[in-house]
This record gives C-alpha cells, sequence and structure tokens, in this order.
C-alpha cells in the first residue's frame, strides 16, 4: 500500500511539527484541531504557538499545498490514508492519564473509516499507558466502523520524542523512530512512511512501544534528579557539579547529557510523564520508590534555590528581584510545570518583590498566576534597579548579557544562577557576585568578600 496523504489529529507540538516533517517529505498532510481560528491561521501560515523554523516552514508547505489544516477530523481521516493521534493526555488530579481526547479521535477515525472499504492505517503517537491503543483505541475505532483491525485496517503505536525548542528539527532528524505494530502489514506502512528519515527504526509490539516512551522520559528525569541531588552534596563540599557531572558523563555507558543540574525539570512531558507511570504501577501494585525519589527531588530542588539565595541575602522582605525567563526552558514560550512558579511563588511569600523578563513566555506565565508580578519586555528594565537577579531559564538572550550589564543596572552586581547560564569563573573574575545551583557558593562568597578576583 502506498500511502500518499496524512491526517494528523491535533495541532500540538507533536501534531503540528510531525505534520510539517511529513508534508516537506513529500506527503499531503491535513492537521487538524478543535479550535475553528487555529485551522483558519495555518492555513495562512501561522502556527498556533512559537517553535524555532515552525513559522517558515508552515508558510512554505501551506504554500506548495502540501500542508491544510481543518476542524473536520472525520473528514481529514476520509481524505487520508493513514491517521496519527497526537491530541493532549494531560494528567488527571490522582496523576493518571486523561484519554478524552484519544477516545474522541478513535470515535471521529472509526465514523471515517465507516464510510470507506479502503485499508487504511491508524496510529497512536500520544503517549499513552501500555494497553491503550488495543484495549482502548481499537475497539472504539471497530466499533464505530463496523470494521476489523488487522483485516480492514491497521494499527500502531509510535511515540513520539521530541523536545520543544527543537522540536522541528527532532521531527526531521529523530535519534530512533519505533514502531509497535498490531501485525506486519501495519507496521510495514507506517515503516514505509518513514523511509527517508535516516535513523535505526525499531519495530515491536504496541505495548512495549507505549511503556518505552515512559520508560524513556523515566530515565531522563532521573538522571536530572540525579545530578540535582548531586548539586546539594557538591555545594556542602564546595565542589562544582558541572565538573563532577563532566567526568562522570565520559563514561560512554552513561553519557554526558541531561546530567545539567539546575533548578528541577518542567515541561509538558517529565512531571505529567513520571507521575501517570508512577500512579499506573501503583494502582497495578508495583512500588516505585526510584521515580517517587526523582518526583520529590523535582519538588525541593525550587525551594532548596530560594534557601540558597536566602542563605547569601538573609531576609527576602522588601528586596526587588530581576527575574530572568519564565518559560520551562529556553526557545519556547510554554510555561507548564515551569520551575518559575514554584520560585516566584515562594520568593513572594518571603516578601520579595518580582520584576520579571522573558523573550517569549510573558504572555502564557500571566495565564498561569495572578501574582502581582511586573512584567517588562526588555531585560535592562528588569535589572535596572533590583537587588539582584535569579536566572530560571538559560535563553540566549539572557546568556547574552554582559557582567558590565549586570553590574551597571543591578544594586548589588549579585546573580544567582539556577541553570548554570554563565561560566562563574568569568563573570566572578569581572566583579559579579555569582551564585548558583551546584556551585562553590562558600568558596566564592569568601573569594568575593576578597573583591571577587578569578581563582
Ligand atoms: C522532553 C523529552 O526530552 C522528549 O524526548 C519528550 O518527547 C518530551 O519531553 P521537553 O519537555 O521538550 O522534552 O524538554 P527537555 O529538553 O527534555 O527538558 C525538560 C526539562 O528538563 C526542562 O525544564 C529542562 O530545563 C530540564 N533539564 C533538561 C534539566 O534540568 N537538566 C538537563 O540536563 C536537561
Amino acid at each position: 500500500m502506498k500511502v500518499e496523504k496524512v491526517a494528523i489529529i491535533g495541532m500540538g507540538y507533536v501534531g503540528l511539527t510531525n505534520s510539517v516533517a511529513f508534508a516537506k517529505y513529500g506527503f499531503e498532510s491535513i492537521c487538524t484541531t478543535t479550535t475553528q481560528s487555529k485551522a483558519e491561521n495555518l492555513n495562512k501560515g501561522i502556527p498556533p504557538f512559537y517553535e524555532p523554523g515552525l513559522e517558515e516552514l508552515v508558510k512554505e508547505m501551506v504554500g506548495k499545498g502540501l500542508l491544510a489544516g481543518s476542524i473536520d477530523n472525520v473528514d481529514a481521516v476520509r481524505k487520508s490514508d493513514i491517521s496519527f493521534i497526537c491530541v493532549g493526555t494531560p494528567s488527571l488530579q490522582d496523576g493518571s492519564t486523561d484519554l478524552s481526547a484519544v477516545n474522541e479521535s478513535a470515535k471521529d477515525i472509526g465514523l471515517a473509516l465507516k464510510e470507506s472499504d479502503k485499508y487504511h492505517v491508524v496510529v497512536a503517537k500520544s503517549t499513552i499507558p501500555p494497553g491503550t491503543t488495543e484495549n482502548v483505541i481499537l475497539p472504539i475505532v471497530e466499533e464505530y466502523s463496523g470494521r476489523k483491525v488487522g483485516v480492514d485496517f491497521g494499527l500502531c503505536m509510535n511515540p513520539e520524542f521530541l523536545r520543544q525548542g527543537s522540536a522541528v528539527y527532532d521531527s526531521f532528524y529523530p535519534d530512533r523512530i519505533v514502531i509497535g505494530e498490531h501485525d506486519d502489514k501495519s507496521g510495514e506502512v507506517l515503516e514505509n512512511v518513514y523511509k527517508d528519515y535516516e535513523c535505526s527504526k525499531i519495530r515491536c509490539d504496541i505495548k512495549t512501544a507505549e511503556l518505552i516512551k515512559y520508560a524513556s522520559n523515566s530515565l531522563l528525569a532521573t538522571k536530572i534528579s540525579f545530578a540535582n541531588e548531586f548539586s546539594r552534596i557538591c555545594e556542602k563540599f564546595n565542589i562544582d557539579v558541572y565538573e563532577v557531572m563532566k567526568g562522570v558523563g565520559l563514561d560512554f555507558r552513561i553519557n554526558p547529557r541531561f546530567l545539567a543540574a539546575g533548578v528541577g525539570f518542567g515541561g509538558s512531558c517529565f512531571p505529567k510523564d513520571v507521575n501517570a507511570i508512577v500512579s499506573l504501577a501503583n494502582k497495578m501494585g508495583v512500588e516505585t520508590p526510584l521515580l517517587d525519589s526523582v518526583l520529590y527531588t523535582n519538588e525541593i530542588q525550587p525551594l532548596h534555590f530560594v534557601n540558597l539565595i536566602k542563605n547569601v541575602v538573609g531576609t527576602l522582605e522588601g528586596k526587588t528581584i530581576a527575574f530572568l525567563g519564565l518559560s520551562f526552558k529556553p526557545n519556547t514560550d510554554d510555561i507548564r510545570e515551569t520551575r518559575a512558579l514554584p520560585i516566584i511563588r515562594k520568593l513572594f511569600e518571603e516578601g520579595a518583590r518580582i520584576k520579571a523578563y522573558d523573550p517569549k513566555a510573558i504572555k502564557n506565565f500571566k495565564k498561569l498566576t495572578d501574582l502581582p508580578i511586573e512584567y517588562h519586555k526588555k531585560w535592562d528594565e528588569v535589572l535596572r534597579d533590583s537587588d539582584f537577579a535569579i536566572i530560571q531559564s538559560d535563553w540566549k538572550e539572557i546568556k547574552e548579557i554582559k557582567p558590565e550589564d549586570f553590574k551597571k543596572l543591578l544594586k548589588t552586581s549579585l546573580i544567582f544562577d539556577g541553570r548554570r547560564t554563565y561560566e562563574p569563573i568569568s563573570l566572578i573574575s569581572k566583579g559579579i557576585k555569582y551564585f548558583g545551583i551546584g556551585w562553590k557558593n562558600e568558596y566564592c562568597a569568601r573569594k568575593q568578600h576578597l573583591s571577587c578576583q578569578s581563582s
């Protein structure tokens, strides 16, 4: 079977960036959303969120007639040879996964297949608990289509590993493609869609593919919490955790990535997915002491950061703080689970006044909290006359602030780096009083007392 047309249900990071990649690889792609204005804007070449390189590609693909937005799932699936379910699977109160959008998508696919007699492959790409594709999606599609899996339609699970901020790049150049297949034919069709993607391709059963996603995110989150736990040990010994993790990461069995200590992990995936697998495992009677600790470490890290600040400046009552970076990481306007929120909450509790800067995320952060933060579109306005600066996400714009600017604009030349945005010694040598997660803070305090000379 030759795939020419692709339906992608869901216009979020996964859905839209994959739609753009499929279009670029020559497939006619229809990307659907439930929001009329998002579909209309996409058809004018305007994506619904910021992601580097996305807008240019959307414009190009829409212009070539290879990408279209729609609010009609049934119509999009009917016109296509394969459909990808890329809808959100947020956490419910108890940490388990809300599958309502997945269920709706499966129903629409079923309705579309009912009106067609050609073979079609249904692919689940959303992050869903093991068993969901076969026990939830499959029966819904069969019920609403009146057709049989493995005969009239194929079924796959194809987890997505893209990172926000480099979602376009990751969609074109994934490390690996995991194809969980109901049967051989379904897997063949999907593998063929990816034939021009140069990376390892794994074919396995559907439940394995579903769990690979949770296991990958859990391990990456574990590496981060591990580095964060060591950052606190390092602080006590006046050792630089980045040097330690460099030494650790050079072991090829470990590798250096995701060992960057900081104020913890945020975003739409790690907190949600680790919570979901913990909740699921616990319901099945499996204890998860390791993952429980990963989550706990992530919760306490922002508060530890505030304590670190208090240890240096004393009381925060009445202090004006320049807060740099609100998004959960650079290059995205996404603020889901950003560590900025617990840090800022705590700073307000301690009586501080907050002036905040972010290149893209202010609009979204305002929706997250009504705390009386003073937002600014320029970093210099935030630094001017503040007592000290805090860095929460290491945007290029923030990295490029010069030591002279901190010295000129801040009252105290004091910065607290939650992401190792700067190389500490070079700042200290230029007269900045630098403190940060996993840094030799005691040593620095002594050094800076002696007029901030370089070591
Ligand atoms: C993550 C996974 O990387 C991706 O494979 C999956 O598909 C979705 O979840 P994303 O949430 O976009 O991607 O961002 P990522 O770059 O992984 O960072 C997540 C969080 O971890 C951020 O808050 C980041 O600042 C933090 N982080 C990351 C660290 O604190 N230290 C690190 O070493 C790496």
